[in-house]
């Protein structure tokens, strides 16, 4: 029996946020098309006889939540629940990923620990119940446990697989406070009152420069529909963007229900360079790069006991 499962899981960035009316069940149709990426976290689960618990460590591990709110140890919880066992362990979240920063680092702690559980429980479910579960937890975590590129659909957690003819240069500002998405959500809402809001659909523009790996084409197709009420919420986002614009940044955008803004550039050399101008500009809190895509949550390690 495994004594310890490691699973390493990528953070995402949205290239299209197609965001509908409000259903009545109050979440948001979309069409997200979303790009894993190489900001990675950690979940490494081990048998605990005192009952679950969660750690945390990295640079934003005091704002993680360690009760039963966190994604990783619900995603014990309901793994546990399906196949009749107590969720007797102990998560470990190596953080690397931006807390509330638009990169579904949540989330994808939520794949990770679904994953980890499954393979040290050995209970062997299936990919269809694992995404299940994962839609259950949230719009976002069945797109961290597949990883690549994928449309999502409905309230994003409907995927299809999309092609990627090449590799995306990345820059990411991570701003000095998070946002909450919900609260995102609720000005889109507010922002939109007497609008008629269309229909949300994935552009082929965008999918096909994904398919061509054309970062140009990419630059001049992406679009987010959140970006205006984050902006609304945090304005001085717009003065990250333009810097990182400014920089040389093919495009820039805010990830997801933001705060971290991504700045796409043309090779990895670009991408460096606008680090550094962002690093130098005063506007945010820290900055990474990072490629895409980036596989899905996948195991490292799962040491033995003998
Ligand atoms: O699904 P998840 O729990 O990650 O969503 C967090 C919140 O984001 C929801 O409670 C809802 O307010 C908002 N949301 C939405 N429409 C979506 C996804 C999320 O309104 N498609």
């Amino acid at each position: 029996m495994s004594a310890s499962v490691t699973v390493r899981v990528p953070a995402k960035v949205n290239v299209q946020l197609a965001v509908g009316a409000a259903r009545p069940d109050g979440f948001h149709d979309l069409a997200n098309v979303f790009l894993a990426v190489g900001l990675y976290d950690e979940v490494t689960v081990t048998p605990s006889p005192d009952g679950l618990r969660v750690t945390c460590d990295g640079p934003d591990a005091g704002q993680v939540p360690l009760d039963r709110t966190n994604l990783a140890a619900r995603a014990a919880e309901a793994l546990a629940a399906r196949y009749g066992r107590t969720p007797d362990v102990h998560l470990h979240i190596a953080k690397d990923i931006p807390v509330a920063g638009g990169m579904a680092g949540g989330s994808a702690d939520g794949a990770a620990a679904l994953l980890a559980c499954d393979a040290l429980w050995g209970t062997h479910a299936s990919r269809e119940e694992l995404l299940d579960i994962c839609a259950e937890l949230g719009s976002d975590v069945p797109f961290s446990l597949v990883g690549g590129a994928a449309l999502g659909t409905g309230r994003g957690e409907k995927l299809r697989p999309l092609d990627v003819g090449g590799v995306f240069h990345w820059v990411f500002a991570m701003a000095e406070r998070g946002l909450s998405t919900p609260a995102v959500f609720r000005e889109f809402d507010r922002l939109g009152e007497g609008t008629d809001i269309p229909e949300p659909v994935a552009s082929q523009p965008l999918l096909d420069a994904l398919a061509k790996g054309d970062p140009d084409a990419l630059a001049a197709a992406v679009s987010n529909d959140l970006q205006p009420a984050a902006l609304s919420l945090f304005p001085e986002l717009a003065g990250t963007l333009a810097a990182g614009r400014a920089a040389g940044a093919l495009t820039a955008l805010v990830s997801g229900s933001g705060p971290t803004t991504a700045f796409l550039a043309r090779d990895p050399e670009s991408a460096v360079k606008v680090a550094e101008t962002l690093r130098s500009s005063g506007t945010c809190r820290a900055v990474r790069t990072a490629s895409g895509p980036a596989q899905g949550a996948t195991v490292l390690s799962a040491q033995n006991r003998h």
